[in-house]
């Protein structure tokens, strides 16, 4: 099913709505994603999708046996080397650090040896296979029949787990049963550290001169593609411990990363057990540590190896520190039992099901892809405190583990409305980059603060400007996030105390950046920016951006006169913190009120920016399908030059502040936008679904929403091996739910939040049922065709939202049911493509395929 060329293919022709896994290797399970045959071809998008994480610690899902692995990863959030980035042409206030995600050491290599012979599954004569992640119980189990060359049958039980409770810990258990004949059996279990494997010879612990290279590692295929992360020809893990203990089996390892200073430990216990003889042998150096059984096992007698594995990282503290750490939190496990941990991981995913599960009755396989979506994003996300959450999560190294705008626009929703917690660290995380935000503004010549468009450590680190830094959205969309958790949560304790300052930095970054035209003041304009859409840059007023930073401004000064009025303490307190003065939130709303918002009177559109109608369009129903994704194939100024998206732009305006525009206006924009969106980025096809389902392109909305519930699972843009596209995963809750599901909450900025409901079922579907918790309050939202129920599952407090504009009121005990006379307006097909038409000025807006043929 996937595109050939590694793109999703034109938008306009989104995929068809059928289930596009094979079942027979895939079967259809609610609960879990089960593999029933393994396959070397697409070996790294099944370690991505098997991938256990808590946000802090991710392990991919290789084989244990490790010989067979795309990239045998272990990441922790946030563990990163930095380097010098090295323009080829230099310019004041580029980008100078470069952050990259590290492999840490790999702590999931069990190896196992039967009468010599190595298990290797890639060649294995395997009589039975299957690899299930458990949504439940959050572990992921293999069970093996492996018939050994010399005609045994073994069989192998193993299974992974990272807790959501115990952030710094890694479960992992191996089982071994010889069916029918004795054999002598070897269990090597190790600490690998991989990150510096791939140097040739015995690498000094260097000064860091060593750039990341393309050196056929990570980014070695294809050393042009930006999504992937660089590779380091130097070393990057400086040893600085190493041990293991012959008595209990206890190994360790400890580093420092060469550059950025960061240092890690590790620490793995093992218990053996068997009523078959066995002994134990250790041994340790510098990035290596093992643990060797050798067992007299006998037909029937299970041999089962327990690994309990910890990390801790940090930024200052020594490794040795981090041992004894690692030391504590295992000793702690084991006096607690392994088995309260697999108790523990149960009850807190229950709990999360219960808060956050949406389903889709009588549709099992999209009802196992959206659990797969939702337990992707929780994995991203769960324990990322003090971290912010990468565009891959803890899955892979993909964008070098750095966090974008995807935090704020794609992930926090989710985590807004049933992890209110997550959020609000997301938020901190936010909160703690400030001072390096505010030195940035200053680097760029401006007041306030401004946000890196990609970082780990709060400095940005993109060394593309165009597409990077010029991405000033960036401080909209936190504020954005920020106002949105507030609403729903009602926290507004966390406001007062520090988060108002992110409101306040930011509302001053758009009040300086923007300028006033015309004397009198009349129009506010924003000059050289790059709005969400990375195919055009560098434009005046991106109505993305302009419409964004106008809520922003408004949001800020709304924030600043409550807080004077409800909380002078507070209030002075942000003036000492911010040297706020009393006609700045004045000065930003009259900014947002002049702020100028492209509109083509002609075509009846907004224009994504003020001379994008100026250009040609790119003819993309005749790009050959080997062209796309455009940016893997065309230089960036071809693509600049033409009316042709990478992703939603105007159009995810239209939702994040719909009620800013008419029902007509949306679909205008909706009708113009959407055929010439390549959805080359797979931020673009869940927007495109909601708003399709708003304006009443039903068919489009499904299609749209089944590429993005399949991006990964299916790899529908072929880098799923590098890691999964959280921003797609938690793009995919936002589309049930405020797509199809027709939530919405407005008026954040002018003070009248609103929740409300205006749902559009797919006549497919029999029902849709979510989460959502309103300040404190969890609502089950029940849509089917001919009405919505809401009803209070938890909480104790009475809510009042409006579906279609009725008021109702729903409390614990009182659930309420609203008739609905038909789910939305209803097109046919879908939007024409648009070249041929007319510019005001009369001339013809052309396609064209760019060739130098
Ligand atoms: C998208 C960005 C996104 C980044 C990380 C890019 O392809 O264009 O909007 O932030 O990927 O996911």
């Amino acid at each position: 099913m996937n595109a050939p060329d590694g793109g999703p293919g034109p938008s306009h022709v989104a995929p068809p709505v059928e289930d596009p896994l094979d079942r027979t290797r895939f079967p259809v399970d609610e609960w879990r994603l089960v593999e029933t045959r393994f396959d070397m071809s697409d070996r790294g998008t099944m370690e991505s999708l098997f991938t256990v994480g808590n946000g802090y610690l991710g392990l991919r899902g290789n084989n244990s046996e490790s010989r067979d692995a795309h990239v045998d990863g272990t990441y922790i959030n946030g563990f990163h080397e930095t380097w010098p980035i090295s323009h080829a042409e230099e310019a004041y206030g580029f980008a100078r650090v470069g952050q990259t995600i590290v492999n840490v050491p790999d702590p999931k290599v069990i190896r196992l040896y039967v009468d010599d012979e190595p298990l290797q599954v890639s060649v294995a004569d395997l009589l039975e296979y299957e690899r299930a992640l458990d949504f439940r119980t959050g572990v992921l189990s293999r069970d093996l029949l492996w018939r050994t060359p010399g005609g045994k049958r073994v069989r192998i039980r193993s299974s992974r787990m990272v807790p959501l409770g115990q952030r710094h810990l890694a479960v992992l258990t191996f089982e071994v049963t010889l069916l029918d004949h004795p054999a002598s059996l070897s269990i090597s279990s190790q600490l690998v550290n991989r990150q510096d494997e791939h140097l040739e010879s015995p690498p000094g612990v260097g000064p860091s001169a060593g750039l990341p290279v393309d050196n056929g590692g990570v980014n070695g295929k294809n050393g042009a593609d930006p999504r992937k992360a660089e590779a380091f020809e130097r070393r990057v893990l400086a040893p600085r411990i190493h041990g293991a203990d012959p008595e209990t089996g206890r190994i360790k390892l400890g580093y420092r990363t060469v550059d950025s200073g960061m240092t890690i430990g590790v620490v793995a216990d093992h218990t053996l057990e068997t009523a078959s003889n066995h002994s134990m042998t250790v041994h340790s150096e510098d990035d290596l540590a093992k643990v060797i059984y050798r067992i007299a096992a006998e037909p029937g007698i299970p041999v089962r190896l327990t690994k309990l594995v910890s990390f801790h990282t940090a930024t200052k503290v020594p490794p040795r520190e981090l041992i004894d750490r690692c030391e504590r939190t295992l000793d702690r496990t084991r006096e607690e039992g392994v088995a309260q941990q697999y108790a523990a991981q149960k009850a807190w995913l229950a709990e999360f099901w219960a808060r956050a599960d949406v389903e889709i009755p009588g549709q099992p396989a999209l009802q196992q892809a959206v659990r797969w979506n939702l337990f992707a994003v929780l994995q991203a996300s769960a324990r990322a405190e003090g971290q912010g959450i990468a565009a891959k999560g803890v899955s892979g190294s993909g964008y070098g583990g750095h966090y974008f705008w995807d935090t704020e626009i794609y992930v926090m929703p989710f985590l807004t409305y049933t992890m209110p917690w997550a959020a609000r660290n997301a938020l901190r995380f936010r909160y703690s980059l400030l001072a390096s935000a505010r030195e940035r503004a200053r680097e760029l010549s401006q007041k306030g603060a401004l946000f890196p468009w990609r970082t780990i450590n709060g400095h940005e680190a993109s060394a593309y400007y165009a597409a990077g830094t010029a991405q000033y959205h960036i401080d909209a969309d936190i504020a954005y996030a920020l106002s949105q958790y507030v609403g729903a949560t009602g926290d507004e304790e966390f406001l007062a105390r520090e988060a108002v300052d992110i409101f306040v930095e930011t509302a001053r970054l758009w009040a300086d950046l923007g300028f006033w035209r015309d004397e009198s003041r009349r129009t506010f304009h924003i000059h050289g920016v790059t709005g969400p859409d990375e195919y055009t840059t560098v434009v005046n007023d991106n109505l993305y951006t302009n419409v964004l930073a106008r809520f922003n401004l408004r949001r800020a000064a709304r924030a600043v006169w409550e807080l004077q009025r409800d909380d002078p303490k507070a209030y002075d307190a942000l003036v000492r913190r911010t040297g706020l003065t009393a006609d700045e939130p004045d000065e930003w709303a009259e900014c947002a009120q002049g702020m100028s918002i492209p509109y083509d009177e002609f075509l009846g559109i907004h224009p994504q920016d003020a001379h994008f109608l100026e250009r040609e369009m790119w003819d993309l129903e005749n790009t050959p399908l080997e062209k796309r994704p455009l940016l893997l194939n065309y230089h960036p100024l071809v693509i600049y030059r033409f009316q042709v998206l990478k992703q939603a732009d105007v159009v995810l305006a239209l939702f994040l502040q719909g009620e800013e525009f008419t029902a007509e206006q949306k679909k205008a924009d909706f009708d113009y936008y959407d055929p010439i969106t390549t959805g080359d980025s797979t931020l673009s096809a869940v927007m495109q679904s909601i708003m399709a389902a708003e304006v009443g392109y039903a068919d489009l909305a499904l299609r749209y929403f089944m590429s993005a519930l399949f991006v990964d699972l299916d790899d529908r843009h072929n880098n799923t091996a590098e890691g999964i596209h959280v921003a797609s995963t938690g793009g995919a809750w936002t589309a049930l739910v405020c797509g199809f599901g027709g939530f919405r909450d407005i008026g954040s900025a002018a003070g009248d939040q609103q929740w409300q409901f205006d749902p559009r079922l797919p006549s497919e579907w029999s029902s849709l049922v979510y989460r959502v918790t309103l300040h404190g309050t969890r609502l089950r939202v029940t849509v089917r065709p001919d009405e919505l129920e809401l009803y209070v599952e938890h909480g104790v407090r009475p809510v009042t939202v409006s579906v279609r504009g009725t008021a109702v009121t729903v409390a614990p005990g009182a659930p309420a049911v609203v008739a609905l006379k038909h789910q939305g307006p209803r097109l046919e097909g879908e939007p024409p493509y648009p070249a041929g038409i007319q510019r005001a000025d009369g001339t013809v807006i052309s396609a064209i395929v760019p060739s130098g043929d």
